[in-house]
């Protein structure tokens, strides 16, 4: 029996030297070690041996299977050794083919046109402010002066949470915000989406506004119409034609709405101007005292002007997009022309 076992581990080693690749090493192994192997076989054959011999035989049958078997783990772990040395040497970089180009993203048309929006404030020293989306009735517009039988409070136009709290319809909640917490002078944009329950060619569900705030001491009309008129020009270029028209909002007074010669026709008279050559493009006007009551300040010290514009039809009027849906289809084939 020793002898046999002896030769058996003599057999093995020298079948593995032969063996080049994991599998061929994976069937030699289960011819010795395996379930039907061998070993097994031997293992068998012990109930022919003595009992007295029995546990010295036992023994050696064990430290041959023990020896065996780390014969075929260090071969294995030699092919796989061997193998990983064979593909570092032959997979070579080329470091002289000329390189894959990346695909790279860019903003969504109206995230370019609110930042260049918001850089052209920036640097007329406008400070960037921030209000809630969910908001509260007194801010929406109690403390705006809007009136509790306005038609913006219509379940028709207001996403209502509860009685009380609705998604804001405007970014002008983010004024009272800002004068309950600051002294004059202000000088704020607030940028955001805001929601209103209207869904056609020219409105989404939501969408997006940027307010502008100004309060100081002796603040005029005209120093709104400056602000404005240059930041038109600005965005749509040097002599563009602007007007403001006498109009209404509960929050300012007196109000104006703003008027561009049309981009498109060039006031000429379009479809898109309605043959009036001009295009509405914001609101404005001189903060109500009735608002300057609802966050404790002076009217009689402080005058100013507030402004809101919404982003969606800034973009559509600057690129000539006559759906305003296609911005939030997420189109690809729509996005990249304004890569
Ligand atoms: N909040 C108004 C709107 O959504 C716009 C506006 C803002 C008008 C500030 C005047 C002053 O229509």
């Amino acid at each position: 029996m020793e002898e046999k076992l002896q030769a058996l581990r003599q057999e093995v080693e020298s079948e593995i030297g032969g063996v080049e690749d994991e599998a061929s090493l994976q069937n030699l192994k289960a011819k010795y070690v395996g379930r039907k192997g061998v070993l097994t076989e031997i293992l068998k054959a012990m109930k022919d041996v003595s009992d007295s011999e029995r546990p010295k035989i036992g023994k050696l049958v064990n430290e041959t299977k023990v020896f065996i078997e780390g014969l075929f783990d260090t071969k294995f772990e030699n092919l796989r050794e061997e193998k990983k040395k064979r593909a570092l040497s032959q997979e070579k970089i080329d470091v002289t083919l000329p390189g894959r180009g990346a695909a790279s993203g860019a903003l969504h048309p109206l995230t370019q046109v609110m930042e260049e929006i918001i850089d052209i404030f920036q640097r007329m020293g406008f400070q960037v402010a921030e209000g809630p989306e969910v908001e509260t009735d007194y801010y929406n517009f109690e403390a705006l002066n809007i009136p509790r039988n306005h038609p913006a409070r219509d379940m028709q136009d207001t996403f209502y949470v509860t009685q009380e709290i609705v998604l804001r319809t405007h970014t002008s909640p983010v004024q009272i915000r800002v004068m309950e917490t600051q002294e004059p002078p202000i000088k704020i944009i607030a940028p955001g989406r805001v929601y209103r329950c209207d869904s056609d060619v020219s409105h989404t569900p939501m969408f997006h506004q940027i307010e502008g705030l100004l309060v100081d001491e002796h603040i005029t009309f005209g120093d709104l119409k400056g602000v404005i008129t240059e930041f038109l020009r600005l965005v749509f270029g040097d002599d563009l034609g602007v007007r403001f028209r006498p109009s209404f909002f509960p929050f300012t007074e007196p109000s104006a709405e703003v008027d561009i010669e049309c981009v498109i026709c060039g006031g000429q008279g379009c479809r898109v101007c309605k043959e009036t050559g001009w295009l509405e493009i914001l609101g404005c006007g001189m903060v109500d005292p009735e608002v300057y009551k609802s966050v404790g300040y002076d009217p009689d010290k402080y005058s100013g002007f507030a402004f809101g514009m919404g982003i969606e039809r800034i973009t559509m009027l600057k690129f000539g997009i006559n759906d305003i849906r296609l911005f939030f289809e997420n189109d690809i084939r729509f996005l990249m022309q304004f890569m």
